[in-house]
């Protein structure tokens, strides 16, 4: 297959073109290195430096060859900054991914792995998190990508438009050779083996008042390498059915301090943390139900255990930083 990866110089879009290209699929990445550095990109992939803001460039990408499917990583991730400047998530997230469908429809693409997120869902009434929940995000992040769901749905009905939206929870880990090095960095796992090597002082816990088991906020981790997996099968599927909407997790929660823990007891090393107060817009718990992937399209995550997720990831951390 012959592959569009936006976002493919990042974490997870640099994680599933790698592991494409290894498959034997042609894969061009585009990416305008906002949060990441040309050296991420892929070795064998076809790069375009870019932002899908301009229509010009991505629609000749998409003529410059016919693709089998766009896989559409790029985006903003940080909930954080979103609550302070929403404006850029809704301008980056939302706008730049209306300009690439618009190109894609212009250029007679029709199929699209769009990165969603369990943001979308807000404050879950029950967990574990299915597809029917209500979707209320509680940040501006979120927002910005449910909006794109939303496009995607009269695209759908209006274009025949066939496209797959992916609501991953948190995602962790690394293949051999390639891990999370978000610029700046502001998820749990790496941060906390940032300590781990002495790149940092310690881990910031925000809130311990969250009504769970010790305080701290409970997140579902699934590793990224399962996560591709789901991205392959929800591709072949677009050849069957024209609308997928599956959420992506292991299925178990797991506290801050649980995650501390974990990374303790694979690191040997002492990890010590700050107490601070809650930030805006993270919701106490939040576990998916990934049944329907694994009934629809047999989606069995191989590396469930967050002891695995977090030695793959601390196997990473230490090459790269070495
Ligand atoms: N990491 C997670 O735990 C997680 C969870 C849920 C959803 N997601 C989604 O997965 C996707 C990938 O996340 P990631 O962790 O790999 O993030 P990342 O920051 O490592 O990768 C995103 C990439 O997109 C690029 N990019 C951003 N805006 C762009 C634009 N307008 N034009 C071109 N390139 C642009 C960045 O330069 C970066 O290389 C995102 O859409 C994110 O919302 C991630």
């Amino acid at each position: 297959m012959n592959i569009l990866v936006t976002g493919g110089a990042g974490y997870i879009g640099g994680t599933v073109s790698r592991l494409l290209l290894s498959a034997g699929h042609a894969v061009t990445i585009y990416d305008n290195l906002c949060h990441s550095k040309q050296e991420a990109v892929a070795a064998g992939a076809k790069f375009v430096e870019g932002d899908l803001a301009d229509r010009a460039l991505i629609e000749d990408t998409l003529r410059q060859s016919h693709f089998d499917g766009v896989m559409h990583f790029a985006a903003l991730i940080e909930a954080g900054e979103s609550m302070k400047v929403p404006e850029i998530y809704f301008r980056n997230n939302t706008m730049a991914t209306l300009t690439l469908l618009e190109a894609m429809v212009a250029t007679g693409h029709d199929r699209l792995v769009f990165s969603s997120t369990a943001a979308c869902y807000g404050e879950p009434v029950s967990t574990p998190i299915t597809e029917e929940a209500q979707l209320l995000p509680t940040n501006a992040y979120g927002e910005s990508k449910l909006l794109v769901e939303q496009m995607l749905t009269w695209f759908n009905r209006i274009h025949g438009f066939r496209y797959a939206s992916l609501r991953y929870f948190n995602v962790a880990g690394a293949i051999e050779g390639y891990g999370e090095a978000h610029e700046p960095e502001s998820h749990l796992i790496p941060l906390i083996l940032d300590v781990a090597l002495g790149r940092r002082a310690d881990i910031k816990i925000f809130g311990e008042d969250y009504p769970t088991k010790d305080g701290t906020c409970v997140r579902d981790y699934i590793h990224v390498q399962d996560l591709a997996d789901a991205h392959f099968l929800a591709l072949g599927a677009l050849d069957r059915t024209s609308r997928l909407i599956y959420n992506l997790g292991s299925g178990q929660g797991f506290t801050v301090r649980e995650v501390i823990d974990s990374a303790r007891r694979i690191t040997g090393r002492a990890i010590s943390v700050e107490e601070c107060p809650r930030r805006l817009g993270d919701p106490a718990v939040l576990v998916a139900s990934s049944e329907k992937i694994k009934k629809e399209l047999g989606w069995q995550p191989k590396f469930p255990e967050l002891d695995q997720i977090i030695a793959s990831a601390w196997q990473w951390h230490q090459q790269r930083y070495s």
